[in-house]
């Protein structure tokens, strides 16, 4: 089975567990594991903030993120598909009282001028404030969508001007940052807080990075630890999330070029599943057409390729360090069958 479901499903190396076993630990509950502590100094300034909180998940680093802009009661604005809208199980409202509106964009890129004609800050006491918007880079659900900087850029002036947060849900920021080779201190830099994941495509076990100012992170602890989510020796795990940094983000362009490799077979038998031009990471969201998604799903898994569902006529593959250029080119061929409704050779 080739397993494109998620860049998720990665296993930590050998290496990596090497890295796990010798790191040194403390109670980070009491600030004192060192690898934490490094890894923590480390990505916040990687990304030009000021401080770092590692974090067991990027849903709980969205969650922090997102709390730290918005009171109860007001709301964040983000994309229809975002990974904080559909994927996070409701928790910004039913844990800390923020209610969320919605854009439609073409694959999730985001622009300034609809989020403008969509904000409402200070909004009084008749309509609901809004008090942060939410941008995703890459896109999931989008297709992997790298935002174009001069974009991000826009929004970021916007948000200042109109005195609203802005946050960033960067799971794989570090995939754009490979993509555009723009700087991930420049990206970091248009948002007052951004989640970045080491448990994607960059293959560690577990852990998440929240980045803000020191005032922020330091609200932002204690608001972990009420939620139950401080950890003692987080050590091990930051020391394989420090390994990923060394050793697995110079490797993502691999995962760009097998995505593409799969993309070009699956537009070779079903043009119309997949626009080439939108495959610039690890991500490929391919439309179904008249199958239904989880169809499609279970045709190619009997085929030999694990696919993940995310709507009702659209499924996902996703490239990771698990899977060659040459068995994503295989994937490719065996999804283009499916779609295009023949039979696998
Ligand atoms: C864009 C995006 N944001 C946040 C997350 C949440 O990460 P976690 O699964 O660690 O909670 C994911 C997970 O896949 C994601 O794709």
């Amino acid at each position: 089975m080739i397993d494109l479901r998620s860049d998720t499903l990665t296993r930590p190396t050998p290496g990596m567990l090497a890295a796990m076993a010798a790191a040194p630990v403390g109670d980070d509950v009491y600030a004192e594991d060192p690898t934490v502590n490094a890894l923590e100094a480390r990505v916040a300034a990687l990304l030009g903030h000021e401080a770092g909180l590692f974090c067991a998940t990027g849903s709980l680093a969205n969650l922090l993120g997102v709390w730290l802009l918005v009171p109860p009661g007001a709301e964040v604005v983000c994309d229809v598909r975002a990974h904080i809208a559909r994927a996070e199980m409701g928790a910004h409202g039913a844990l800390h009282g923020v209610t969320m509106r919605t854009w439609d964009s073409p694959d999730g890129v985001a622009d300034a001028a609809t989020i403008e004609r969509l904000i409402t800050p200070d909004a009084g006491p008749y309509l609901v404030s809004t008090a942060a918007v939410a941008l995703e880079n890459t896109h999931n659900f989008g297709g992997g969508t790298v935002q174009p900087f001069a974009h991000l850029a826009e929004v970021s002036a916007l948000c200042r001007d109109a005195g609203v947060g802005l946050h960033l849900d960067g799971a794989r920021l570090w995939n754009a940052h490979v993509a555009t080779g723009v700087a991930l201190a420049d990206y970091g830099r248009l948002f007052d807080t951004v989640n970045v994941c080491f448990s994607k495509g960059l293959g560690a076990p577990v852990g998440s990075m929240l980045v803000s100012s020191r005032q922020n992170i330091a609200r932002a602890r204690v608001q972990r630890k009420r939620l139950g989510a401080g950890w003692r020796q987080a050590g091990v795990l930051a020391a394989a999330a420090g390994y990923a940094l060394d050793h697995h983000l110079p490797r993502l362009g691999e995962d760009h070029v097998a995505a593409a490799a799969f993309a070009t077979e699956v537009a070779a038998a079903t043009p119309e599943a997949v626009r080439l031009g939108a495959v610039t990471t690890n991500i490929v969201v391919m439309d179904t057409g008249r199958q239904a998604a989880a169809e499609v799903v279970a045709a190619a898994s009997r085929a030999g390729v694990a696919l993940s569902a995310v709507g009702a006529r659209q499924v996902r593959g996703v490239t990771h360090q698990e899977v060659s250029i040459d068995e994503a080119t295989t994937a490719g061929r065996l999804v283009g069958a499916v779609l295009a409704g023949v039979p696998a050779a």
